[in-house]
């Protein structure tokens, strides 16, 4: 699998900016977070991030089977979580296969445990009983309206079950921030991105926009969000975690380009601070056929007319490089 290449890309504008009424720097309160991942390594960043982020509340992590098979997903998000100092924060696993595809989507750029083969210590305590969808079910029906977000980074399996077996609940996520999707080059076919190609159907439910507001982080931008070699030094020598992250990280290379783009971590910049990302209204379609265009995208975009102002579907278009790399650096290099 190819892992992506690194564009200049300078001064995103900040079209998003204002966009969410809960975010902090509207309201001032801490923006309440779900994060469904498949840790894999960028995952791992991402969640690093998150719990350095005073902006974000941290309200559970729900595992999805993609990177690597649900159980190991599970185990590494316990594990890392335990790294960082917060087994405070509920885990509950969600879906071992995707809605129709049951091959088993594994991406083995991720190590042969899913972190670089860094070797984390044995969790010492387990996931909740409750399957992911029952869980985020429970924290949506306690929330307020529009009040909860969900990261979604790995396969959009578990939000797309949310949405078919919860949806009196739908209007209580703010909205969804997705990492998926390519309209131009895929990372596993040459059409399709890795999150969208595991599980097509569920991406086509969540990305159609009929249940959740979305938005979108798909590849052309995440590619972007590399983690060069002086980034890399800092974060190795800062603090224990991110000596951490950089061990996993360097497992992550691409063995041609040796650029590290950590797609999933730009889905958590940009709930922290929306003016790193540049916005635009859109339609998305998901080629769930069967021929070699399947989990392809198509993005319309929608900058003006009806469409535009009723959509529920915004796609990122553009990153802040530097400003990223700052943000993860400040984030993760430092001591907790
Ligand atoms: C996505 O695929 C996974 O391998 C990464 O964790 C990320 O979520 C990038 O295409
Ligand atoms: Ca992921």
């Amino acid at each position: 699998m190819e892992i992506g290449t690194n564009q200049a890309c300078e001064g995103a504008r900040s079209s998003h900016a204002a966009r969410s009424s809960n975010t902090p720097s509207r309201s001032g309160r801490a923006t309440p977070v779900v994060i469904d991942c498949d840790p894999g390594i960028d995952d791992a960043v991402a969640l690093a991030v998150a719990v350095a982020s005073p902006e974000l509340s941290l309200r559970g992590v729900t595992t999805v089977a993609g990177n690597v098979p649900l159980e190991i997903a599970t185990d590494n998000a316990l594990r890392l979580l335990q790294a960082f100092g917060r087994d405070d924060v509920p885990v509950a696993a969600g879906a071992p296969r995707g809605l129709v595809r049951v091959k088993p989507p594994h991406a083995f750029i991720h190590g042969r445990n899913g972190l670089g083969g860094v070797d984390l210590p044995p969790a010492r305590r387990a996931a909740r009983s409750e399957r992911a969808v029952e869980f985020v079910a429970r924290v949506l029906r306690d929330a307020a309206p529009r009040s909860i977000t969900i990261a979604a980074i790995g396969p959009l399996t578990n939000v797309a079950l949310l949405a078919a077996l919860h949806p009196e609940l739908t209007d209580r996520v703010d909205r969804v921030v997705a990492m998926g999707a390519t309209s131009g080059r895929g990372n596993v076919t040459s059409v399709a991105e890795y999150n969208v190609w595991a599980d097509p159907e569920a991406a086509q439910r969540v990305l159609g926009g009929a249940d959740f507001e979305i938005l979108l982080v798909e590849l052309d931008v995440t590619r972007r969000a590399t983690v060069d070699r002086g980034a890399l030094t800092a974060l190795r020598s800062g603090s224990e975690r991110g000596t951490l992250l950089a061990a996993m990280i360097d497992g992550y290379a691409d063995g041609v380009s040796g650029e590290r783009p950590l797609h999933d971590v730009v889905v958590l910049a940009a709930i922290v601070d929306p003016t790193l990302i540049e916005t635009r209204p859109a339609s998305i379609e998901v080629n769930t056929g069967s021929g070699t265009g399947r989990a392809s995208t198509s993005i319309a975009f929608q900058d003006s007319g009806a469409g535009a102002s009723r959509a529920r579907v915004r796609v990122a278009v553009d990153l802040d490089v530097a400003r990223f790399r700052e943000m993860l650096l400040a984030r993760v290099a430092e001591p907790l």
